[in-house]
């Protein structure tokens, strides 16, 4: 690197830093947390009672399979389909009435800013919101649907956020941090106390983390009404920053992977959130992708549940076997959010069909001759194997002319079924070759 280009990278990070630093949030300020009340949460359930939902929390078909007594807390019930407007009603209803006239801004990837713009217009009271242009296109639709004023700008969280902070302060609207500002972590801990209401002798809650907001909110209202009971946070391995931050021992910033979880995509989690949940959590645990699509696809087939990959990764850690010290113990899941892209949604069903063993692909090599495909299928059909997709390539391969390479996509039953219609394949075809996720251990 030249000395040149040295010294202009210098030159743009002080600005941003210099930037950050003179908008900073008052209600969340780095070196001086404010750590939520037990008050606060009983306030804020006593303001929201008649703005959102009480929504069920009931025992699961998911029971079976992962050995322990479940219980689903469908939060993806409320009108914006997440628990973020426990947070955001409260928020608003707290304002003094001058900033309820001026309005108020917020930086986010969706839910928060759903919730904001819906209970916005219903207050009254003028939402702008910044989404950064990863927010998923069903939540930006959304918000304008609500009335907000949507800007989508920035590359991450963290742009959007700055935008949001500075507009804040040109047009005098009051900042709504969405997993940080105290009053939306008071709000969000009434789904603490709504968890405990309607299940007894709970023995874990497994809480999705994104900027720890809900974390902080469920685990101060759980912890000090039944001590005993743990809180365990989730996190997808793509954006683990509330790990990073018990590591660090204070907020740190991480670096955010696009991820399925998008609503957990936060590079830095909050101040007065991290002050007030990380004494009171148990354990925390950091996912793999693929197993909140499995989650997902789990939750739609044995639940009828549609829930996004945020909500979803409480389930994931427990299918992916990082929380075997709950086998036999009745642990309640927060579903907490449901707006999920129909596309993404569609893919996520697909590759956890894949990781089954339920959905495989290979490719063989079989003769040009007449029958020479019907043959190949006849061999699928003896399996019960039902064939989905079936493309033949002739031109680009290496093997002799009177041959055709086939890749056939097809459905099976369980890992079982798919291994034996492997086992048939390679008896009667030379060099099968199966899509990688064919080898992962079934589920
Ligand atoms: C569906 C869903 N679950 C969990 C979270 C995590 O909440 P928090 O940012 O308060 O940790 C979010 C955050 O947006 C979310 O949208």
């Amino acid at each position: 690197m030249s000395p040149n280009t040295q010294h202009d990278s210098d030159i743009k990070t002080k600005s941003d830093s210099e930037e950050d630093a003179a908008i900073v949030d008052p209600q969340c300020i780095p070196g001086n947390p404010t750590k939520i009340s037990f008050a606060d949460i009983t306030s804020a359930a006593f303001k929201i009672k008649f703005g959102i939902t009480n929504t069920p929390c009931i025992k699961s078909h998911l029971s079976n399979l992962t050995g322990m007594d479940i219980y689903l807390k469908k939060d993806f019930l409320q009108f914006t389909g997440s628990f973020k407007e426990r947070g955001a009603c409260y928020a608003l209803l707290m304002l003094p009435e001058e900033n309820k006239r001026n309005g108020v801004i917020s930086a986010s990837l969706g839910n928060h800013a759903l919730a904001l713009s819906y209970h916005g217009k219903r207050l009254n009271i003028p939402v702008t919101v910044v989404m950064p242009n990863v927010a998923p296109i069903m939540k930006v639709q959304a918000c304008k649907q609500y009335g907000a004023e949507v800007i989508v700008m920035g590359n991450d969280m963290k742009e959007a956020k700055r935008l949001a902070m500075n507009l804040a302060k040109e047009r005098n609207l009051s900042y709504i941090n969405g997993y940080d500002h105290p009053h939306i972590i008071a709000g969000q801990g009434t789904l603490g106390l709504e968890i405990v209401e309607q299940v007894s002798n709970i023995d874990a809650i497994v809480v999705p983390v994104g900027g720890g907001g809900l974390i902080a909110g469920v685990a101060l209202a759980v912890k000090t009404l039944h001590p005993s009971i743990k809180i365990i946070g989730v996190e997808s391995d793509r954006c683990s920053s509330f790990s990073a931050a018990i590591s660090a021992n204070e907020p740190v910033e991480v670096e955010i992977k696009s991820t399925l979880a998008d609503g957990l995509a936060v590079p830095t989690v909050g101040y007065n959130a991290f002050a007030t949940a990380a004494p009171l959590i148990d354990k925390m645990v950091v996912v793999k992708e693929e197993w909140i699509a499995i989650a997902i696809l789990r939750l739609v087939e044995l639940e009828k549940c549609v829930v996004e990959g945020a909500g979803a990764s409480g389930l994931a850690a427990i299918l992916a076997g990082q929380l075997p010290e709950l086998k036999g113990k009745k642990v309640v899941l927060p579903l907490c959010g449901g707006n999920i892209d129909t596309t993404i949604l569609g893919r996520c069903l697909e590759r956890g069909l894949a990781v089954d063993g339920r959905l495989i692909k290979f490719c063989v090599t079989v003769s040009d001759r007449p029958g020479g495909i019907a043959d190949l299928c006849r061999l699928v059909s003896t399996t019960g194997v039902s064939i989905k997709d079936i493309i033949h390539e002739r031109a680009w391969i290496t093997s002799h002319v009177f041959s055709v390479q086939v890749t056939v996509v097809c459905e099976t039953m369980n890992m079982e079924h798919a291994n034996q219609l492997k086992k048939v394949l390679n008896e009667n075809y030379n060099a099968v070759v199966f899509g990688e996720l064919m080898n992962v251990v079934e589920v």
